[in-house]
């Protein structure tokens, strides 16, 4: 039998394939592993030019963005960016996506696909906190419906997901989280709508603020278990212990998933955030402490769904100075509007260091490379000639 070394020698161009191999899995690895993404709210008159900001997301390797709206200056700017995209329906177009199949249709046409596929569209998010008893709420299901048409006619149905953002007011009961269900008054509108979640392969987003949950019941709830720096256990729920309150608050919605049909839906946090100013518990330590625990938590998924990373995005970039009426909605921002960071945070391990090369070296170019690469040693080999 040859050996490993006779192979080498005679074969060079299993060497060049086996780097090849080697090389894509590395890329592969490098664009899908990171489950952290940003949102970009631009609520401020201060905040710097899209181009900008699109590069502060890639000095900083923060490979995922939720934008509120279709801001066409925000989607020219990411453009070959690679960045991957949520992107939203404002609350104020549900009613007329929902009631009419052709707006929906010049809505995705205008805002998704004049820039696909130089945008990485990844969902589709009609409406934001949208509540059961707001006027939006009975036009919600049909915008998806109609929005997922139009999709589906451009047949990218498979990459670009609709869904719709919710927070946790949905809930009727939350603790412990298995008992988690959605209220009465949220179950008839938003039944519905996990059934088309699960039918179509889409995402729950919610919106999921342990800060306010802790400003809420500080007797109850300490510090600690709200910034994943509990000592220990503080929630023991069945064969489920839970650390933190935002593995507490995914899974009570999981619960609430289970109990409306919709097993089979994943939850991506499409919010969560701490505010470094302007109320209880708000400071630049406590904000740091709970990004830094939260990237390093969503990776190993939570209890009900351990080892599954949580696809989770941080608010916001930036701090929004038009926010309000509270102090507080100002100061949620990773960065000041002039760019500096408020933290040190490492959003994707890896990515910072191989962001810029992986964006110079694009895939086709590895590709490319590649062949020529085991081209010229099989040509060596005589194997072409
Ligand atoms: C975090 O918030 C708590 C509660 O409001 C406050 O007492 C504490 O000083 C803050 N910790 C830091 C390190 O800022």
């Amino acid at each position: 039998m040859a050996s490993f070394r006779e192979i080498i020698a005679n074969k060079p161009y299993v060497v060049s394939a086996f780097l090849l191999l080697g090389l894509l899995t590395l890329s592969s690895k490098t664009t899908g592993a990171e489950s952290i993404g940003v949102c970009y709210g631009r609520v401020a008159n201060n905040l710097p030019p899209d181009p900008e900001v699109i590069s502060l997301y890639q000095a900083n390797g923060i490979t995922r963005m939720r934008i509120f709206d279709p801001n066409p200056p925000t989607l020219q700017a990411l453009k070959g960016s690679n960045i991957e995209l949520i992107v939203g329906v404002r609350n104020q177009d549900i009613q007329s996506l929902g009631n009419d199949v052709a707006a929906a249709t010049a809505w995705v046409q205008n805002n998704v696909l004049n820039f696909f596929p130089d945008v990485k569209f990844r969902y589709i998010a009609v409406g934001n906190e949208i509540k059961p008893q707001d006027a939006e709420a009975k036009y919600v299901l049909a915008a998806m419906i109609n929005i997922k048409i139009a999709i589906a006619s451009a047949n990218l149905q498979d990459q670009i997901k609709v869904s719709t953002a919710i927070d946790m007011s949905l809930l009727g009961s939350s603790y412990p989280p298995s008992t988690g269900s959605f209220s009465d008054a949220a179950s008839s509108y938003i039944n519905p709508i996990i059934a088309f979640l699960a039918s179509n392969g889409s995402p729950f987003l919610a919106n999921v603020y342990p800060y306010f949950s802790y400003i809420g019941d500080t007797k109850d709830i300490s510090l600690g278990y709200a910034l994943f720096a509990a000592p220990g256990v503080t929630v023991q729920d069945g064969a489920f212990g839970y650390t933190n309150l935002f593995a507490a608050a995914v899974d009570a919605l999981y619960s609430a998933l289970e109990k409306a049909g919709g097993s089979s839906v994943e939850i991506v946090v499409s919010e969560t955030g701490w505010p470094s100013e302007g109320g209880e518990g708000a400071t630049v330590e406590n904000a740091s402490t709970y990004y830094k625990n939260l990237i390093d938590s969503v990776k190993g998924g939570t209890p009900k769904r351990r080892g599954k990373p949580v696809e989770t995005y941080l608010f916001a970039m930036f701090d929004e100075n038009q926010k309000g009426p509270a102090e507080i909605e100002r100061h949620f921002g990773l960065f000041s509007a002039d760019k500096q960071p408020k933290y040190q945070i490492r959003f994707n391990e890896k990515n910072k260091v191989l962001a810029n090369m992986c964006t110079r070296i694009k895939s086709s170019h590895l590709v490319y490379w590649s062949i020529l690469f085991s081209s010229f040693y099989m040509f060596k080999s005589n194997l072409l000639t």
